[in-house]
Parts: C-alpha cells; sequence; structure tokens
C-alpha cells in the first residue's frame, strides 16, 4: 500500500470527515465534486458546499497511484487513515483565485494553498487510529449538549477573535430569537499576528462566565484551519454549525475576511443567494455592523440608528489587536476591560 505523509490540517480534515462535522463529505472530494464547488458553489450531488476539502500527494505518489488503489495516510510517521482512491486530478492557480477571489500570495489563505502540490487524490477515507476522536468536536455530543439544555433553536458563533462589543452585540441579538448560543472559535491554524486559540478561549470564558447566563451559552473550539475566505468560508461555516446541531448561523460583518479582498457584506450576498436557491439546513442571521453611536449613547447598527455617518466609534477587531500588540488598553467602548484583563492573564497572546 503507499503511504502519504499528511500535516495536522489534511489530519484535522480526515478526523472532521469521520465525525460527521463536513457532511456530507464522507471523502476528500474527487474532481467532480471539486469542480462543483469551486465552479457553483455545490457538491456533483448538488449539496451546497462552498469550499474545497481536498488531499494532496507528493508528484511521484500521484503518478504511482490509481484509481481502485487504497492510500495509507500517516501523521508523526504512524498510519493513521487509508483513502480509496476514486479520483485523480491537478488543482490550478485559476481555480485558487476563484476560491479565495484573488491571485495575491500576500492572502494568507492563497499562500497556504499555493504551498500544497497541485496533485490531489479524492476518495472515501476512514480514521484507523481511533485516539484522535477523543476531545475532536463532534456532532453527536454538541447536539446532545443542545438536547440536555432543552435549547429547541441554537445560534451557532464563528469566531478567530477575542469577543468585542460588536461580537457582544450580535450573541445577544442572537440570544434574543434563540434559546441557546453556540459560541465556536476556530482552534486550529491561524496566521501569524492573529490572536492565539489561549488568548479568544480566555476572553470567552471570561464573558460566559461574568456576563452570560450560564445556562444559555455553551463554549467549544473548532479544530479547523482558518482559510481567509470570505464569502465562501461564511457557508462553509454555517455548514459545519448546521452539522454540529445548530439552527441559526451568525453573519456579520466581513465574515472570514482578511486584509481588503472581500467587501463588507460580500459574505452576505453569497450567503443570501445560496439560502434563496437552495434548503442549506440551517437559518442564516445577517447582521449589520454593530458600532458605538455617541448620540444614541449606546452599541447600534445602522438599521436602528440614523447617525452612521456622525460620532460613530468603530468597533473594529483589526484596531483593537493593534492598541494590544503596542501595549495599550482598548477603548471599553470597543473591549470590556475584564475581557482584556483575561487576554493579558495568557502568556502568549499572539501568533507568531
Ligand atoms: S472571523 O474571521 O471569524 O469572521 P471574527 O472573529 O472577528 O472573524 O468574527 C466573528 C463573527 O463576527 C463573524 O460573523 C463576523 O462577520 C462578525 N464580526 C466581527 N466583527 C464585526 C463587526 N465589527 N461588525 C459586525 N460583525 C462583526
Amino acid at each position: 500500500m503507499n503511504q502519504v505523509a499528511i500535516n495536522e490540517e489534511t489530519l484535522q480534515d480526515v478526523i472532521n470527515i469521520e465525525t460527521g462535522l463536513l457532511a456530507p463529505l464522507t471523502g476528500f472530494m474527487g474532481k467532480e465534486d471539486f469542480r462543483n464547488v469551486v465552479d457553483n458553489y455545490c457538491l456533483a450531488d448538488g449539496n451546497v458546499f462552498t469550499i474545497p476539502v481536498t488531499l494532496d500527494v507528493p508528484e511521484n505518489t500521484y503518478r504511482e497511484t490509481k484509481p481502485g488503489d487504497t492510500l495509507a495516510l500517516t501523521f508523526q510517521g504512524k498510519a493513521v487513515a487509508e483513502l480509496e482512491v476514486k479520483s485523480l486530478f491537478e488543482v490550478t492557480p485559476e481555480d485558487i483565485s476563484k476560491v479565495f477571489l484573488t491571485d495575491e500570495t500576500a492572502h494568507p489563505g492563497v499562500k497556504k494553498e499555493l504551498e500544497r502540490f497541485p496533485y490531489r487524490v479524492g476518495g472515501p477515507v476512514h480514521l484507523t487510529d481511533k485516539s484522535y476522536l477523543e476531545g475532536a468536536l463532534r456532532p453527536e455530543d454538541t447536539k446532545k449538549v443542545f438536547a440536555d439544555h432543552g435549547w429547541k433553536t441554537v445560534a451557532g458563533f464563528q469566531t478567530r477573535n477575542p469577543v468585542h462589543k460588536a461580537h457582544e452585540h450580535l450573541q445577544r441579538a442572537a440570544l434574543e430569537l434563540c434559546d441557546g448560543l453556540f459560541i465556536n472559535p476556530i482552534t486550529g491554524w491561524k496566521k501569524k499576528g492573529d490572536f492565539t486559540e489561549e488568548a479568544v478561549m480566555a476572553a470567552y470564558h471570561a464573558m460566559s462566565q461574568q456576563f452570560y447566563p450560564k445556562d444559555r451559552v455553551h463554549i467549544a473550539g473548532l479544530k479547523t484551519q482558518m482559510r481567509y475566505a470570505g464569502p465562501r468560508e461564511a457557508v462553509f461555516h454555517a455548514i459545519i454549525r448546521r452539522n454540529l446541531g445548530c439552527t441559526h448561523f451568525i453573519i456579520g460583518r466581513d465574515h472570514a475576511g482578511v486584509g481588503g479582498y472581500y467587501g463588507a457584506y460580500d459574505a452576505h450576498k453569497l450567503a443570501h443567494k445560496l439560502a434563496s436557491e437552495h434548503d442549506l439546513g440551517i437559518q442564516l442571521l445577517l447582521m449589520r455592523e454593530p458600532y458605538y453611536c455617541k448620540t444614541c449613547g449606546q452599541v447600534v447598527t445602522d438599521k436602528h440608528c440614523a447617525h452612521y455617518d456622525t460620532g460613530r466609534v468603530e468597533i473594529s477587531g483589526t484596531i483593537i489587536r493593534g492598541y494590544i500588540s503596542q501595549g495599550y488598553i482598548p477603548d471599553e467602548l470597543m473591549m470590556r476591560k475584564e475581557i482584556f484583563e483575561a487576554i493579558l492573564a495568557c502568556g502568549q497572546i499572539f501568533i507568531e
């Protein structure tokens, strides 16, 4: 059996396929699914799926492999999974720019994708080392947590940052609407300069312990890499939270965006289009940007405040990151001091 050494991100994909977190995927995408996802935002069977999930292999493995073979996937020298080969194909730079809407290597997702081999092997994958399921986020577990709380409706919240006042506004709005809130920060790979998993989790534990009612919020990390693919990743994030048992999913301003690559509400547009053409199995809460209005004296959005252009204090993760990295305390209008203190108590605040 041919062997392929996989990295941590690919292992996480295998685990997430095995648990059903990436359903309806049961393996790495073959050529037909890949083409449909890139060109039409759907798998070949018509199910909406917006981010390719593929296995890259070195050229010699690619040349030696044919449909019908089984590949042993190894991680740190040990066999962890097996893949039944159904399809072999190559990814082009054009495919990558269709996913990220840019070909600039300054984009962290494009850069990471270009570092992979272009050779892909698709087919059903099975985790053979089940020890990797211990501690994994599994749909049956989150569904049980929601059921035990008696929640009929649950809003999923994706994040890669410690909670600030704009996040809080979206979460409180969702808590008005739904029985429960599932805060599900990404704990896989993120780019240099982003907050560490420890800082994000510490901030959320402080928030839930000190500000949110205990029986309305559940927090757990999601082990998958950030792709920074903006609109496509917003829908991908919604699909994962649907699989985890959420009935609703929050998409705010520039969801999964980076730099200025995506418009503030491009993710809303794509999500709205796909939700109107297909049954996504989850309701999307498309929310606008909360800001602090000096006239209204509170955090508002342009949906219920007349002063967007006058006396607005923007609440932005980028601004907050800038403050903290230069040793300043963020304005309390943007971030609560209790959250800032929880972040400071973490050894490492930023990814180096
Ligand atoms: S993301 O990369 O995970 O999207 P972040 O953790 O900042 O980054 O965002 C989590 C969620 O909150 C996303 O749905 C995002 O659109 C939303 N969000 C973040 N900041 C704002 C903001 N200032 N206004 C509105 N929504 C926001």
